[in-house]
Order: C-alpha cells, then sequence, then structure tokens
C-alpha cells in the first residue's frame, strides 16, 4: 500500500485505501468528542505564515477545528511583515532584549501590518472557507487593556525605553463570549490599548496566553517556524518533545532559547494555570494542528506540569 493517500478523489480509489481512510477518521473520533465544545486558543507566529500554501493548510485545519464543533480563537503575530514594511518605508526596525522599540511611526506601521492586512487576511480566508470569523484587535470592545512595558534592566534598574509596547493588563472576554456564543471564529491582532486611548504593540505569545486564561482554554498551540523547540537552535533534528513547567526558567538562564522562543515559553508556563497542556509547533508542516489534536500522534514540543507528564 502506498504511504500517502490522495484524497482529493475518493471515488477512484481502490478499498483498501478507503479503508484506511475510515481508520483514520475512527481513530480521531475520541479526540474529537474531546474536543468538542472546548476552546481551544491558537497563535499563529509570523514567521510561519509566509508561504500561501502553508497559510492554506493551517486555514483549512482551523475550519475542520470549527466544523467538528470545538472552539478555536486565533491570536496572530506579525513580526517579519512588520519589519519588512518598514523597510520598504526607509524606517529602521529596532530591538532590545528581543522587543520592538516602537516609536509612533512604527506603531502606525504595526497596526497597519496586523490590523489591516494580516488580520484581514485571516478572517477573511477562515470566512470563504466555511468557518465564519470575526476579526479584532485589543482595541474592538475593549478586548485588550495595555499599559505601557517596563521591562527591568539585567540588575533590576528600569530597563531601556521601548515606546508604545505593551503588556496585558486586563482582557475583557465579553466580546469573545458574544461571538462564541453565535459560532463565530475571532481572530485577534496583538494590539492592545491603554486607559487613555493610547495604542499598544504587544508580543502575540502574550495575548495568546492572557486570551487562553480569560477564555478558560484547554489547550493554548503556539504555531511557529522550528520544528519544536530545539536543544541545538541551528540543529532542526534536536527537537525536545516534552518539557516539565519546572525547566523553563533554567533553559532561559542557560541560554537554550532566545528570542522570540522566550516569551513563547514564559507564556506556556503561565498557560498552564488553566491548560493541562501547551504545544510548540511547526505551522510549515502541513496539518501539524490536526495531527497534535485529532491522532495518537504527538509532535512538536508539549509543555505541562511535571505531574501531567
Ligand atoms: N531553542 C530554540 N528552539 C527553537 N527556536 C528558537 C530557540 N531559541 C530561539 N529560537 C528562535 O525563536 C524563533 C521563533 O520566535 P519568533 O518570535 O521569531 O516567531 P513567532 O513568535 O512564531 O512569530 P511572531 O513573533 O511574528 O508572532 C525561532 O525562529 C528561532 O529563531
Ligand atoms: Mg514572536
Amino acid at each position: 500500500m502506498p504511504d500517502s493517500i490522495d484524497l482529493h478523489d475518493l471515488r477512484s480509489l481502490p478499498i483498501e485505501q478507503l479503508i484506511r481512510v475510515a481508520d483514520i477518521l475512527i481513530e480521531a473520533m475520541p479526540f474529537i468528542r474531546t474536543f468538542r465544545g472546548s476552546t481551544v486558543v491558537i497563535k499563529y507566529g509570523g514567521a510561519a505564515m509566509v508561504k500561501q500554501e502553508l497559510k492554506e493548510a493551517v486555514i483549512r485545519d482551523i475550519i475542520l477545528m470549527h466544523d467538528v464543533g470545538s472552539r478555536p480563537i486565533v491570536v496572530h503575530g506579525g513580526g517579519k511583515e512588520i519589519t519588512s514594511l518598514m523597510d520598504r518605508l526607509g524606517l529602521k526596525a529596532r530591538f532590545v532584549g528581543g522587543q520592538r522599540v516602537t516609536d509612533a511611526e512604527t506603531l502606525d506601521v504595526a497596526e497597519m501590518v496586523l490590523v489591516g492586512k494580516i488580520n484581514s487576511e485571516i478572517t477573511s480566508a477562515l470566512t470563504r472557507g466555511g468557518a465564519p470569523a470575526v476579526g479584532l484587535s485589543g482595541k474592538d470592545g475593549g478586548l485588550l487593556v495595555a499599559e505601557k512595558l517596563l521591562e527591568p534592566g539585567p540588575t533590576g534598574e528600569p530597563g531601556a525605553d521601548l515606546g508604545y509596547v505593551g503588556t496585558v493588563k486586563q482582557v475583557n472576554p465579553a466580546i469573545l463570549d458574544a461571538l462564541r456564543d453565535k459560532g463565530y471564529v475571532p481572530v485577534i491582532s496583538p494590539i492592545g490599548v491603554g486607559e487613555d486611548g493610547q495604542g499598544y504593540n504587544i508580543n502575540a505569545d502574550t495575548v495568546a496566553l492572557e486570551v487562553a486564561r480569560a477564555a478558560g482554554a484547554r489547550k493554548l498551540i503556539f504555531l511557529t517556524d522550528t520544528p519544536g523547540v530545539l536543544r541545538d537552535p541551528a540543529d532542526p533534528r534536536t527537537v525536545i518533545p516534552t518539557i516539565a513547567e519546572d525547566e523553563i526558567e533554567d533553559m532561559i538562564a542557560k541560554g537554550v532559547v532566545s528570542g522570540g522562543m522566550i516569551p513563547k515559553l514564559r507564556s506556556a508556563r503561565r498557560a498552564l494555570e488553566v491548560c493541562r497542556k501547551v504545544h510548540i509547533l511547526d505551522g510549515r508542516v502541513p496539518h501539524s494542528l490536526l495531527l497534535e489534536l485529532f491522532t495518537t500522534r504527538g509532535i512538536g514540543t508539549q509543555i505541562a506540569r511535571r505531574d501531567v507528564l
């Protein structure tokens, strides 16, 4: 029997292959039941959404999740696209400790890319595919109340001024509840609003964490551009399949993880207050979401409390 099955025309398949398709559906059933009615937050990393065909595979998976009764909430990033538009506009992107220094001009570009482009693309693709979606930023319905990020420096002294970079002060999930009750998939841009109306650019991993907590999500899944958390970031074969929550700070201190992986792991850790497991998966591998959710195949990196592992 061939390794892969072309599902595009089931009528032309020999009976043995059709039986295999049925086996796959049967294997998925208990998982589908488990997630029916459950909220799953999917953080879709900017780096993983560059290629069109990959985007389509991720979108199809989210549509299927919605169709079988689970309740996906999408939070997206877009760091790479913000930098590339800044380049085209002749603006220079600056980073301090992995965070983008955000002056008023950079905030405008971030909002244009995140809200105007990426969010509307995802929302429109989900809706066209049959999962009616609604695009939101933190400004809609007061969803994400932000405050300026004041990151301490290495020895606790005040850190660098990053401008309009925010943290989530509060999530108002009322708009998410209203959309859920009507069967809409919320798609959230990581832009928050301060109590004075000022917009803030927030790391999307942190937004995904806070949304997962506020919505009581069963799972939080980070789709990014690596096969998982790597023991050696230069070697994609070194995926760490399982990380216990209490190992995370040590891995950061030892420099095993750096840059954009740090907010992901810290967010994962805090998300375990509501979720049993958090996953970091390769968004460039077609259907990694479905494999993780609906089959016995564990892929990428899973993070959980030691007593759950
Ligand atoms: N040990 C590690 N294993 C895997 N990736 C690592 C590790 N340490 C650092 N990284 C970096 O983390 C990056 C992923 O974070 P990054 O912020 O770039 O993407 P994202 O969060 O998916 O997208 P966005 O920031 O646009 O939402 C990887 O591309 C890799 O360069
Ligand atoms: Mg990131």
